[in-house]
């Protein structure tokens, strides 16, 4: 069987215009030299593959291309290089067949925010031609195993919490069945106990279906938990990619006690707080 998921050397730059301050005469002469944009490797050039089934996540501080990645493989952003393929379908030259087989999650996922969950769904279940039996029961199942209170789902959609918002964002990429599910930093923000109600529903899903998840995040804990296999990315390239057991061995090679949290700190010289932040900034 193919893999899941193949990149190889996905590349994409992005332009972006620099700022220029206001100074003496002599200093913005100086910088009418230096060229209006500059290049930001958002994705340096990434080969891997994810297999059926498994759960790989991608760790890395702000602006490091985690949601570069996500998009280029959603078809959403075109790559400059390399190849990018989903159960092997090329995500530019058969983008609409790998479009039936993905769903994303955002860490801003969009909504109509003045309509109810369920309306939002009743609009997904509509765009993807879902059949209108099923889909209520699909979406009445996700909702319950999430621990959404069914009185929620008919408020509209901007009276309800950014924590239930995000659970019903996660109720709608499951709703068509998606054999490869990217999930963008989906619990950055949830209270502890949300957190662990989409963590333990990924799982589910994954053991269920045998769903393939690619996921980002910021949470150590969340990497260690949910993933078969990490990859470590700053600056657009993957600087480690194990199981987490492997990494902290490559960390540890005597089998000392560490955490993913001292691995991504011996591997990137950074540290990340809770809300996801490295300490000394965006890395750019
Ligand atoms: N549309 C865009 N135009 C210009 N630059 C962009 C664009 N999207 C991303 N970038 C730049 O590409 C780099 C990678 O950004 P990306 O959003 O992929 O990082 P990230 O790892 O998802 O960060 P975060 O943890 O903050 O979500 C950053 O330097 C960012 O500023
Ligand atoms: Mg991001």
């Amino acid at each position: 069987m193919s893999s899941a998921l193949e990149c190889h050397n996905a590349r994409k730059v992005f332009y972006v215009k620099r700022e220029r301050k206001n100074g003496s005469i002599l200093s913005r002469l100086f910088a009418r030299l230096i060229p209006k944009y500059k290049m930001v490797e958002a994705v340096d050039r990434l080969t891997f593959h994810v297999e059926p089934g498994e759960i790989f996540g991608i760790l890395g501080p702000n602006g490091s291309g985690k949601s570069t990645l996500i998009r280029l493989i959603s078809t959403l952003l075109l790559p400059d290089e390399g190849c990018i393929t989903v159960f092997g379908h090329d995500v530019v030259k058969e983008r609409f067949q790998v479009r039936k087989l993905i769903n994303r999650v955002s860490v801003d996922a969009a909504f109509f925010k003045g309509l109810s969950a369920m309306e939002n769904l009743s609009y997904t279940a509509r765009l993807y031609d879902l059949d209108k039996g099923a889909w209520q029961d699909t979406a009445a199942d996700i909702l319950e195993r999430l621990g959404l209170k069914t009185d929620k789902l008919h408020e509209p959609l901007e009276d309800l919490s950014r924590g239930m918002q995000q659970k019903i964002a996660v109720a709608r990429a499951l709703l068509t069945r998606p054999l490869l599910l990217l999930l963008d930093e989906p619990t950055t923000g949830l209270d502890p106990v949300s957190k662990k109600e989409v963590q333990d529903f990924v799982l589910e899903e994954r053991a269920l279906r045998g769903t393939t998840v690619v996921l980002t995040t910021h949470d150590m804990q969340e990497a260690d938990r949910l993933c078969d296999r990490i990859a470590i990315i700053d600056y657009g390239r993957f600087v480690a990619m194990d199981t987490p057991g492997g990494l902290k061995s490559q960390v540890s090679p005597n089998g000392e006690d560490v955490t993913l949290e001292e691995v991504f700190f011996a591997l990137t010289g950074k540290r990340l707080k809770d809300n996801g932040k490295p300490e000394n900034g965006d890395v750019r």
